[in-house]
C-alpha cells in the first residue's frame, strides 16, 4: 500500500481548505438578476474521499452541493436577456465608450478578488486540483484581465485616431460581433471560459456561458461580481446539461460566435446545429496529441525534467500536454530509466497536501479508460516501466510511463488526457515526422537537443505540422500573451491577451470625402462628444 492509499478525515484536514457547507448551485444569471430554478438538481460530489464528512462514517466522495439541470425556457431566458442587451448593436454596452467598458471590468476584478478563498477552495474540490495550483488559476486568470485591459487600451490608442488617404478620412475602430456563447473545460475551469468570456465582454460583445460539467460550483459565488459589474444582460449564465440548454440556444440562429474549449466532436455538433453557419463566427481550443522528440544528443536532466513536468502536471489533464513522447534508439533504455525514476519519485495524494503533484481525476470513468489504454499496450508489447505505475485507489492513479509503445497501440494515437506517458522508440527523425504528418492534430511539439543544425532542421519540418514548437522545453500555453491556436482538429482561431481581442471584434469604419463640409461635420461630432464610435479620446 503506497502512503498515498489512505482516506483522510474531515477533521484532520487544514482547517483553510473545508467547505464551510454543500453549496446551493441552483443560481442562474439572467438578464442581470440572479434567479434560483427550482427544478430538478444535480448532486455534485468531488473527486477526493474523506472519512466522517456531513456525518458520514463510510470512506465517500465529499458532497460538495447541487447543481441547477435548468430546463429550455431557461436557456431562451438568457438568450433574450443577451439578445436585449446587444439590441441589434446599439444597447448600452456595445456602444459603449471603451473607457467606459474598461472601467467596468475594472470593477470586477475588484469584486472577483473578494470571492478568491472560496473560488480557489471550489477550484480544488471539485476537479482535485491541489491547492496550490487552485490559486495559480485563479491569479492568473486576474492577471489575464489585467493584461487584456492593458491590450485594450493599447488598441484603442490606436484607434483614437483619423486617417486620411488618398481624399478620404476615416476613423477606423474594432467593434463588438453580437452574442458570444462562451465554453471552457474542467481542466481549468475558471481560466479557460475567462479567457473566452473576458475579451468578448470588453470588446462590447453581450455574452452567455454554461461553466464546464465538472467544476461549475466556484461560479455561484461570481455571480453576484458579474451582476454588480455588468449592466443587465451583458452577461448571463446558464447551468444544465448540453443537449438540454445549449442545443436551443445553437439552434436558435442568434448566437453570433461560439468561443468553445472542449473535444473536437462536441464542437463539430455545435456547429452543425446552427441554421446559418455562414454567420457563426467560432473560437475553438480542441484536443491534441503533442509529441516530444528527443534526440541522441538531448541534455538528459533537461530532457527528464521538461517531460514530466509536460506529460504529468495537472495530472496530465491539460491540452497542451505532451501526450507521446519519442526517444532515439541509442539513449532509450537510459531516457526511459531516468524517466521512469522521475515518475516515482513525484507525490501522489490529496490535493491539499504539500508538493503533491498527482492528485484525485475528476473524470467518472478515467481510471478505467486509461487501464483499458495501458492493457491494449500491454497486450501489444509495451510495460510500465515504473514501480507501481497504472495502480489506483479510489479516484487517485499512480502515473505509468509505457515503452516501448509502438503505432498499433491506441495510446500512439488517442489523446490521454490523464498521467499515462507513452514513449516510442525511433531510429530516423523520419518516424516521429511522419507520425505528426498523419495525426489528427497540430497543437504543439517539444524538441530536446544540444545541436543547434538539427534543432534548426527539424523546426523547419515541423513548424508548418503544429502551431509552436517548444526547445528543450515542455508545451504550454503561457505567456498568455503568445498565440495559442493549432492546426487540423486542434483548434480554430487565435488566442492570446492580445489575440482574443481581435477574434471578438471586427474592424469597422467611418469614412468620407474629404471635403471641407465633411470636415467640418466631423470635427463637430468629435468637439461636442456626439458619438462614442467617432472620437478622438486618448485613454491613458
Ligand atoms: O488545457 C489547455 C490549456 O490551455 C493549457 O494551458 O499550457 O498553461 O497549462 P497551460
Amino acid at each position: 500500500m503506497g502512503a498515498w492509499e489512505k482516506i483522510p478525515a474531515w477533521n484532520d484536514l487544514p482547517a483553510h481548505v473545508r467547505l464551510p457547507e454543500p453549496v446551493d448551485g441552483r443560481g442562474y444569471l439572467a438578464g442581470g438578476e440572479i434567479r434560483r430554478w427550482g427544478g430538478p438538481t444535480e448532486e455534485v460530489l468531488s473527486p477526493v474521499y474523506c472519512r466522517d464528512a456531513v456525518g458520514d462514517k463510510e470512506a465517500a466522495p465529499v458532497r460538495l452541493g447541487c447543481s441547477a439541470l435548468c430546463s429550455a425556457e431557461e436557456s431562451q431566458e438568457v438568450l433574450n436577456a443577451a439578445v436585449k442587451a446587444y439590441d441589434n448593436g446599439r444597447g448600452e454596452w456595445p456602444t459603449m465608450s471603451v473607457a467606459g467598458r474598461i472601467e467596468h471590468m475594472e470593477a470586477f476584478v475588484g469584486y472577483m478578488q473578494e470571492c478568491r478563498e472560496e473560488v480557489v477552495r471550489l477550484v480544488m474540490w471539485e476537479i482535485g486540483k491541489s491547492w496550490a495550483d487552485a490559486g495559480k488559476e485563479f491569479d492568473r486568470t486576474v492577471k489575464y484581465i489585467r493584461d487584456t485591459i492593458t491590450a485594450l487600451k493599447d488598441l484603442d490608442r490606436n484607434s483614437s485616431r483619423f486617417s486620411i488617404e488618398q481624399g478620404y478620412i476615416g476613423q477606423i475602430r474594432r467593434s463588438p460581433l453580437g452574442v458570444v456563447l462562451c465554453m471552457g473545460p474542467y481542466n481549468y475551469p475558471l481560466n479557460e471560459t475567462f479567457t473566452t468570456l473576458i475579451p468578448a465582454l470588453i470588446m462590447g460583445n453581450a455574452v452567455i456561458f454554461k461553466p464546464p460539467r465538472i467544476g461549475k460550483l466556484l461560479y455561484q459565488p461570481l455571480l453576484k461580481a458579474f451582476q454588480k459589474a455588468f449592466p443587465p444582460g451583458v452577461v448571463n449564465m446558464i447551468a444544465g446539461d448540453g443537449p438540454t440548454v445549449i442545443t436551443p440556444l445553437m439552434q436558435s440562429g442568434k448566437i453570433d460566435v461560439l468561443a468553445f474549449i472542449g473535444t473536437s466532436q462536441v464542437a463539430i455538433h455545435l456547429k452543425k446545429l446552427h441554421p446559418r453557419p455562414h454567420r457563426l463566427r467560432c473560437v475553438l481550443g480542441l484536443e491534441s496529441k503533442n509529441p516530444a522528440i528527443v534526440l541522441p544528443d538531448a541534455d538528459l536532466d533537461i530532457a527528464v525534467r521538461e517531460c514530466v513536468q509536460g506529460s504529468l502536471y495537472l495530472n496530465g489533464q491539460r491540452c497542451t500536454a505532451i501526450k507521446l513522447i519519442f526517444v532515439h534508439a541509442s539513449i532509450a533504455e537510459k531516457f526511459v530509466e531516468r524517466l521512469a525514476g522521475a515518475v516515482e519519485a513525484l507525490k501522489v495524494g490529496w490535493p491539499w497536501e504539500e508538493g503533491v503533484m498527482i492528485t484525485p481525476l475528476p473524470e467518472p470513468g478515467k481510471p478505467e479508460f486509461l487501464r483499458g489504454l495501458i492493457a491494449d499496450a500491454r497486450q501489444k508489447g509495451a510495460e510500465v516501466v515504473n514501480r507501481g505505475g497504472g495502480e489506483g485507489f479510489l479516484s487517485l492513479f499512480n502515473p505509468a510511463v509505457l515503452y516501448p509503445v509502438t503505432e498499433e497501440m491506441k495510446i500512439y494515437h488517442v489523446e490521454q488526457f490523464g498521467p499515462v506517458v507513452p514513449v516510442a522508440v525511433f531510429d530516423d527523425l523520419s518516424e516521429p515526422i511522419e507520425h505528426i504528418i498523419h495525426s489528427n492534430y497540430g497543437q504543439q511539439a517539444s524538441i530536446f537537443s544540444t545541436d543547434p543544425r538539427t534543432i534548426g532542421w527539424l523546426v523547419d519540418q515541423m513548424i508548418n505540422q503544429v502551431a509552436r514548437i517548444n526547445i528543450n522545453s515542455l508545451c504550454q500555453r503561457d505567456p498568455d500573451t503568445f498565440p495559442f491556436t493549432g492546426r487540423k482538429d486542434s483548434a480554430e482561431g487565435t488566442l492570446s491577451v492580445f489575440d482574443a481581442l481581435r477574434v471578438f471584434s471586427i474592424r469597422t469604419l467611418v469614412a468620407a470625402k474629404s471635403e471641407p463640409h465633411n470636415q467640418r461635420i466631423i470635427s463637430e461630432i468629435v468637439k461636442g462628444r456626439m458619438s462614442n464610435f467617432l472620437s478622438t479620446d486618448y485613454i491613458f
